[in-house]
């Protein structure tokens, strides 16, 4: 019997990857520990809430007596840390909660398991999961390795980036057993609409303006959700301590050419005549130090620990989509309250 915390999981990869250790691993005791910001949705949970091997805990890690306590009373044997501020748009806004949520809140955890596991590692393990984003951007050609320098340039980056730095250096000065991953783009279900492919979808199917920042020319490389939370699983199973892995599916997409298979996916669909959403398309006011491309090169994963990603983005979209247009429900439950607010200040000036 493992007790592990995942937090963070109530929101889009978290969630996937709660469903994947609570339905595989029943002997694991697995808590999910989430603040329920704007991005948690215990709607995402709602196959899984039942299971006896499942807890809801909510709270927040940027309190730190809270976080003590809470490893006090349950000795976790390990963690796997997702919770974090995530939208790179937001954190142009408003920084700070970057720095609390990301920085302060991963050092209360870090601090947490170092104090309950004194100096008695064996068997605990500490997951940080991170993005290829604290890379920086790269031009036409190369790609991220675990080498490449740290080099981030959005108020999210940076803060993810310093996070990675603390947890590596909770493993160098103090020997506790960290691992961490570097993700590419994540794509699919449960993914709030704020980001992009879940926003645009949104927006063809209510027929609203597709926001293409500067030119459409920037490149991100776009790896399906379940596909991380399976190497999530390999690397927390079988990643030496103190290593890195960089998690990606040799998946390169120009932003606009991605938009132009989202609007024929969603036409042919939704019954209207192919291209018919194209003219949805406007272009506005590009982000500000808008990186031009991400690509991973996750080599060292599929080489060393044998993971490899399921299937190809052909097929990860036609589920996404499906998944999108049958979940109204859900996409309302998100898109209430503070969301037109939010979209507003967001899109309203551009
Ligand atoms: P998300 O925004 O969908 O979910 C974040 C979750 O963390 C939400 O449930 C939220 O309620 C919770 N949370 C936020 N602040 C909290 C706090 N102070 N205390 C407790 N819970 C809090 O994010 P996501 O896209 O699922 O990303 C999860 C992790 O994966 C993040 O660490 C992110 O940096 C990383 N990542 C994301 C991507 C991507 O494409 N989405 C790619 C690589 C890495
Ligand atoms: P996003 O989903 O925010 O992920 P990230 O910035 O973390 O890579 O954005 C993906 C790409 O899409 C990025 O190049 C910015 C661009 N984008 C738009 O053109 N319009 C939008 O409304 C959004 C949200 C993103």
């Amino acid at each position: 019997m493992k007790t592990l915390l995942v937090t963070g999981g109530a929101g889009f990869i978290g969630s996937h990857v709660i469903r994947l250790f609570v339905n595989k691993y029943p002997d694991y005791h697995i808590f999910n520990l989430d603040k329920l910001t704007y991005a948690g949705n215990l709607l995402n949970l709602t196959d899984v809430e039942n299971k006896p091997n499942y807890s809801f805990i909510k709270g927040d890690i940027v309190d730190g007596d809270f976080i003590m306590n809470l490893f006090k009373e349950h000795q976790f044997d390990g963690v796997i840390h997702l919770a974090a501020e995530s939208h790179v748009d937001r954190s142009i806004e408003n920084p700070m909660e970057f720095v609390m949520t990301n920085v302060i809140g991963t050092v209360n955890l870090l601090n947490a398991a170092k104090a309950v596991w004194k100096d008695n590692f064996e068997g605990k393990r500490f997951y940080h999961v991170s993005t290829d984003e604290v890379y920086g951007a790269l031009g036409n050609e190369g790609f991220f390795t675990e080498e490449t320098a740290y080099d981030p340039h959005s108020p999210y980056s940076a803060s993810k980036a310093g996070s990675d730095h603390f947890v590596r250096a909770y493993h160098d000065t103090y020997g506790l057993p960290v691992i961490i991953s570097n993700c590419s783009n994540n794509y699919g279900p449960n993914q709030f609409p704020e980001k992009l492919i879940p926003l645009f979808l949104n927006n063809i199917r209510n027929n609203q303006p597709l926001p293409v920042y500067g030119k459409g020319e920037n490149v991100r490389d776009w790896l399906y959700v379940i596909d991380h939370a399976a190497a999530i699983d390999v690397i927390f199973h079988k990643g030496p301590d103190g290593e890195t892995y960089n998690i990606g599916g040799h998946n390169e997409w120009k932003n606009i050419d991605l938009i132009k298979v989202l609007i024929n996916v969603m036409d042919r669909k939704l019954g209207r005549e192919p291209g018919t959403s194209e003219k949805l398309i406007t272009y506005v006011t590009d982000r500000a130090g808008h990186d031009l491309r991400y690509a991973i090169d996750s080599s060292k994963l599929q080489n060393e620990l044998g993971w490899k990603p399921s299937l190809q983005f052909e097929e990860g979209i036609e589920k996404t989509v499906d998944w999108y247009l049958n979940n109204q429900e859900w996409l309302d439950s998100t898109t209430s309250g503070d969301y037109q607010k939010y979209y507003e200040e967001m899109y309203g000036h551009r």
